[in-house]
């Protein structure tokens, strides 16, 4: 799950900042649309846990999930909330990667032509989100994937895939002139997709090549589908690719070297309970085709649950090390997690190492990649419980409606849970809590902290909405500290991504985006 509404929040943009084009001046503020009760700062701030630094996978590469291995985690330090700064700014974004000088990237939108928004790629200044370079696809009704989008660290390599199945690496290049954003490679291949088919994941893998599949999520472009197609373009152009009918994509794929995870899951519509999580990877020297290194049947339930925006498992897969990759199942009932053994096993029911329950009976349900850390002896899984999180909104209710009733979290049962793997040994439940969150948390092993971004519960049953940064200790679960962002629905985070990048946390809105930093004493 990512920013799905985002075309829409980008042309909402241009209509509410029909302004005068204003190249140079930094963005204005996002304004508050109720008046914020309730306290500044609750708890104290955070002692800075230093963590393992994360684990690398190959190419090293910033996505919205941190990396390619979707870890959630960054080795940047986020803020520790000592005497803490909240600034805003009326940029959309959607989703932020992170170069290795610190440099920041993600979604942008062209309002220039209002009545011709283009969704592209944007070179932004962390600290103002000023624009510092912009990059557009020729065909303005082009829709990009911006939430799987992957920056490749190695050359500054931008890779995002468009609904009319091209894929797109732009350069980003940052010298003593400025910076700039050139496209150097465009790949058409709409003609190797099934009809129906649009294309929702690419990734770059360490030959070069470029793995892709297709799928859908809703409120985006991307319409219902009734088969996927996985597979990997070479550098010079020859397409490889998979065709697998009845099983559709809704999430994010995880990769290292050149084996990808894919889950996919049945059609919309049909009560079937077969899903699958795989292992692919190029084929052997003069082979034809994607190679099944693994698949692993889930229980996928029979129908999409209250809150959740896919029909299968909601969970982009996680990879824990090289041993394990982890995803959440649909099962009727209560959702289970999955932890998967990265190599094959010789009995395909040994792939699954562990299949944890969580949260309660009927009232569990999960659409956010587990955020997944390893400490040198165990990893450490943790998942928010997304059951009845209230929809997404388009932008025309969301201008009708800013401060309505899609706002209220309160019928959400919540909860958040860390879950221990031992290699070797097994899983157990490390610790609980009651938080509730639809939004994309981030983990800074620097600080030890797990960033999100919450509701006061305490006046949304009247109406009044009220928004939190959140820190919550990785080891502990303990609550450390929450920090006043804003209030009202133009604060609401919209299960929006959050990132942790040069001591701030950055969370995105359906106008912009809040973060919050340190105060003078700097980590
Ligand atoms: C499945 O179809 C229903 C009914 O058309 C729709 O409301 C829902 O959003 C769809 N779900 C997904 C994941 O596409
Ligand atoms: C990633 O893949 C590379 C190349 O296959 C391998 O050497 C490395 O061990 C893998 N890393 C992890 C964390 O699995
Ligand atoms: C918010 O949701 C709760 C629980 O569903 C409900 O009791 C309350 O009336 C709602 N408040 C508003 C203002 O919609």
């Amino acid at each position: 799950m990512w920013a799905r509404t985002l075309p829409v929040a980008l042309q909402l943009s241009a209509a509410t900042a029909a302004l005068p084009p204003l190249p140079i001046l930094p963005p204005l503020p996002v304004p508050p649309s109720q008046i914020a009760g309730g306290e500044d700062f609750v708890g104290a701030p955070a002692v800075g846990n230093q963590l393992h630094h994360k684990v690398q996978f190959q190419p090293r590469a910033s996505l919205m999930h941190g990396d390619a291995g979707n870890t959630g985690s960054t080795d940047s330090a986020g803020p520790l909330g000592q005497d803490p700064d909240v600034k805003s700014a009326l940029q959309i974004l959607g989703v932020m990667v992170w170069g290795p000088d610190g440099t920041l990237s993600g979604g942008r939108a062209d309002i220039s032509n209002i009545l011709m928004p283009r969704i592209g790629l944007g070179a932004y200044d962390p600290a103002t989100l000023e624009v510092l370079a912009e990059w557009f696809p020729d065909n303005p009704d082009e829709y990009l994937n911006l939430g799987y989008m992957e920056l490749r660290l190695e050359d500054n390599s931008l890779l995002v895939s468009g609904a009319s199945g091209r894929l797109y690496v732009v350069q980003r290049t940052d010298g003593s002139d400025g910076t700039s954003l050139e496209l150097t490679r465009e790949v058409d291949i709409a003609g190797s997709l099934s009809p129906g088919e649009t294309l929702l994941n690419s990734l770059f893998d360490t030959e070069g090549n470029i793995w892709f599949t297709t799928g859908t999520l809703t409120s985006t472009p991307l319409g219902p589908q009734s088969s996927a197609t996985i597979g990997y373009v070479e550098p010079d152009g020859t397409v490889h690719a998979l065709h697998l009918p009845d099983q559709i994509i809704e999430n994010g794929i995880a990769l290292n070297g050149t084996t990808a995870y894919v889950v996919t899951g049945p059609l919309n519509g049909t009560t079937s309970t077969t899903g699958y999580v795989w292992a692919f990877t190029t084929d052997s020297p003069g082979g034809d085709g994607v190679r099944t290194v693994w698949k692993a049947l889930y229980d996928a339930g029979t129908h999409q649950k209250p809150g959740g925006l896919t029909r299968g498992g909601g969970a982009t897969p996680a990879l824990l090390g090289g041993d394990y990759v982890t995803t959440t199942d649909n099962a009727d009932g209560r959702i289970k997690l999955l932890i998967l053994h990265q190599e094959p096993r010789e009995d395909p029911d040994d792939q699954v190492l562990c299949a944890v329950p969580l949260f309660d009976e009927g009232a569990s349900s999960n659409d956010v990649r587990p955020t997944v850390h390893f400490d040198g002896e165990r990893y450490g899984v943790v998942i928010q419980n997304g059951y009845a999180v209230p929809p997404m909104l388009d932008h025309t209710q969301f201008l009708l409606d800013v401060n309505g009733a899609w706002n209220n979290m309160t019928g959400m049962p919540g909860g958040i849970v860390r879950v221990d793997v031992n290699p070797g040994e097994g899983c157990e439940v490390r610790w609980e809590s009651d938080v509730r969150i639809k939004s994309v948390p981030a983990l800074s092993t620097k600080t030890g902290v797990l960033y999100g971004y919450v509701q006061e519960e305490e006046f949304a049953a009247d109406g009044t909405y009220v928004w939190y940064f959140i820190a919550v200790d990785w080891e502990s679960g303990e609550l450390l500290w929450k920090k006043r962002a804003g209030a009202g629905g133009s604060y609401n985070d919209n299960a929006w991504p959050g990132s942790v990048g040069g001591g701030r946390f950055y969370q995105s809105l359906m106008l912009g985006v809040v973060w919050i930093e340190d105060g003078s004493e700097k980590y």
